[in-house]
């Protein structure tokens, strides 16, 4: 890819997810300068090292960092993923006053450093830290957004692309609503190629029903909790998902992702950030209101936008 001349990612936490995206952004060529900043002097430093130790073999990025605010300083896109992380039996959810209280005290001194910059909150629940981050930083809502069901909708495509026998370009799919338990595929405007998912047929014969349609969006739905059984964390997915996202703000690719911002009435659903598919260009986000949804799909999507609002009436937001 080639880097967009003197452009800046800052990425901050240093921790699994920060370092994969730093990692990714890198091998990717996502930014011309990557910058990884963390409150642990000796996490952050460590971790910038051994990303710099390998630079001579990524694309044209160079790395630094550190625990000093200056390594924000002018960045064109912030990506968030500083805060607790959701551990074995945890939800999304369940992190959202602590995180929302780290938001509340890093976001004005990122402001600070970089008030012209995209945010990208990765940090979980996304969602909620959208609604909160757009809150405390009076930004306007396009220019603060998360990386929502990005992830969940490449975990799609790819057990879809698995099953039908296509490329994962090829699989036409999206999860959408909350970056959670409530999150849902939309399965009436899912194709492969330009075959309706439900026609798409294998050597002659139909690949998908619609209860294996239930069973691989469960499966989608529960995929963190698995990797996260397994190794405690999710980490690379993620930041190869925040570094497409980031790619398409510094690229100013108008690319449809579907990313999580603040909706302003669409589905009469108001104050709340859920993922639908969204233009994301270099002045950031612009959700597509002419989504089709079904009326049962739009009911999904008014359920996610419940569960949010609980969680954030509990947080004063
Ligand atoms: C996951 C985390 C990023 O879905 O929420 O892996």
């Amino acid at each position: 890819m080639s880097v967009i001349e003197n452009s800046t990612l800052a990425i901050v936490g240093a921790g699994s997810v920060g370092t994969a995206t730093a990692y990714a952004a890198m091998i990717r060529g996502s930014a011309r300068h990557v910058r990884l900043y963390d409150v642990d002097a000796a996490r952050v430093e460590a971790e910038v090292l051994d990303l710099a130790h390998g630079s001579q073999f990524t694309g044209a990025s160079d790395i630094d960092g550190g625990a000093d605010l200056k390594h924000v300083e002018g960045a064109d896109v912030v990506v968030i993923t500083a805060g607790a992380k959701q551990h074995p039996g945890q939800t999304r959810l369940d992190l959202a006053g602590t995180n929302v209280e780290i938001l509340r005290s890093m976001l004005p001194k990122l402001l600070e450093r970089a008030p012209e910059a995209v945010y990208l909150l990765v940090t979980n629940p996304c969602d909620v830290l959208t609604v909160a981050a757009q809150q405390i930083s009076g930004l306007p809502s396009g220019r603060v957004f998360s990386s929502g069901t990005v992830l969940d909708t490449a975990r799609l495509r790819w057990k879809l692309a698995r099953r039908a026998g296509v490329a994962q370009s090829s699989v036409h799919a999206h999860i959408v609503g909350e970056h959670g338990d409530t999150e849902f595929p939309l399965w009436s405007a899912a194709s492969i190629g330009v075959t309706p998912l439900l026609d798409w047929e294998r050597e002659g014969a139909r690949v998908f029903s619609a209860d294996e349609l239930d069973t691989l969006s469960d499966e989608v739905r529960h995929a963190a909790y698995q990797v996260i059984a397994g190794k405690g964390t999710t980490n690379y997915a993620i930041g190869l998902s925040a570094t497409r996202i980031v790619e398409a703000i510094l690229h100013d690719e108008h690319a449809i992702l579907p990313v999580s911002s603040v909706l302003d009435g669409f589905l009469d659903i108001s104050g709340v950030a859920l993922s639908i598919p969204s233009v994301v260009s270099a002045r950031g986000v612009q959700p597509v209101t002419t989504t089709p949804f079904s009326e049962h799909e739009a009911e999904s999507l008014r359920s996610s936008a419940q569960a949010l609002v609980e969680v954030q009436s509990s947080l004063g937001l």
